[in-house]
């Protein structure tokens, strides 16, 4: 088994520029560091900007310098806020194209139904919705760079719902049942990963922009704090004791990001033999059966599309 560490990562990221969604906390704080450490430019999007300053501060080592690591404003469930941060990027000339977007941001299993500015359930609002609106209004600058990667972040949670039925209730209004709306809502992880590539093919880009999904793998993060039931219970109290770390959880993103080796449309996440622990490998996706379903994966590209207004024209 090959062990992909950030021994692995260029040294020199320099020309590079990545997007790096939820910043403040866990994986993404990692995943920032480790990118700015190596001089790329990183604009980490948080609702949070005194928070995220913070977590890098607490991090980073006195001879790192993190000069390139920019923290700005963004509410990834709210779509004017989404729409606000895209329209900075675009406006700022100094962001000449978009190496990376790193679609990290998430909350899991809310105990109650919980409804965005916009009037969404809150965890597709933010793991899902915002994201997908993100992603178009970027693209422009995306499609400058040279191998540029999107990389949506999923989750073994994935193999929680088991019923099709979900697709016809994506705003949990007739059933509301805090995992299953985290599963569906990282189900659709994959399924945005699928859309984008067939997309991408349509328009002549499919060789161009390469779109990959992660599982971090079980990782002690602030993640756990609030969520719903025994699981949430269970979780919080393995936590101490045998999830990785963020800075191992954070591999799998690196690597599906950095390493050429990834091919497009590669889900990577721990490679141990519970898939929740080990080295950063390709994997197979969680619940291929409604993972990989076309027509579950068109019924969210719809209702996203439609509840977002995204436009994907190239
Ligand atoms: N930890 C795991 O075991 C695990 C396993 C599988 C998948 N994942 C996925 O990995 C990703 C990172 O999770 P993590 O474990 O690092 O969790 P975390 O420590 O809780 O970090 C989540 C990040 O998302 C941000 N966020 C939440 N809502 C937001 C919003 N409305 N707007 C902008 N940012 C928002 C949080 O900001 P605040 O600090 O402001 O809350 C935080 O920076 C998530 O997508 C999660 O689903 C994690």
């Amino acid at each position: 088994m090959e062990k992909w560490t950030t021994a692995e990562m260029p040294k020199d990221l320099s020309n590079k520029l990545y997007i790096i969604t939820g910043t403040s906390s866990g994986i993404g704080t990692v995943l920032a560091y480790e990118l700015a450490k190596r001089g790329a430019q990183v604009i980490g999007a948080n609702r949070n900007v005194e928070k995220a300053k913070k977590a890098i501060d607490k991090i980073q080592n006195e001879n790192d310098d993190l000069s390139s690591l920019r923290i700005l404003k963004l509410d990834v469930s709210s779509l004017n806020s989404v729409r606000e941060f895209a329209k900075k990027i675009q406006e700022d000339k100094s962001i000449k194209q978009i190496d990376g977007l790193l679609l990290n941001a998430g909350i899991m299993a809310l105990p109650e139904r919980k409804l965005s500015v916009d009037g969404f359930e809150m965890q597709m609002a933010t793991n899902v919705l915002g994201h997908h609106l993100l992603t178009s209004l970027l693209l422009s600058k995306i499609i400058l760079a040279n191998k540029p990667v999107i990389l949506s972040t999923s989750s073994s949670a994935s193999s929680v719902p088991k019923d099709p039925k979900l697709w016809d209730d994506l705003n949990a209004e007739k059933k509301y049942n805090p995992w299953e709306v985290y599963g569906v809502s990282k189900l659709a992880a994959i399924h945005f990963r699928d859309s984008l590539r067939e997309i991408f093919k349509k328009e002549g880009q499919g060789n161009k922009i390469k779109v990959v999904s992660t599982h971090p793998g079980l990782t002690a993060t602030p993640l756990f704090d609030d969520s719903a039931g025994v699981f949430g219970k269970v979780f919080r109290i393995v936590k101490g004791l045998f999830m990785m770390t963020p800075e191992q959880g954070a591999l799998p993103s690196l690597r599906a990001v950095l390493d050429p080796k990834i091919d497009d449309g590669s889900f990577i996440g721990p490679k141990g033999l519970t898939g929740f622990s080990g080295y950063p490998e390709q994997i197979k996706v969680y619940n291929p059966k409604l993972s990989l379903d076309p027509k579950l994966r068109d019924k969210m590209w719809n209702y996203c599309n439609k509840t977002t207004g995204a436009n994907w024209t190239l």
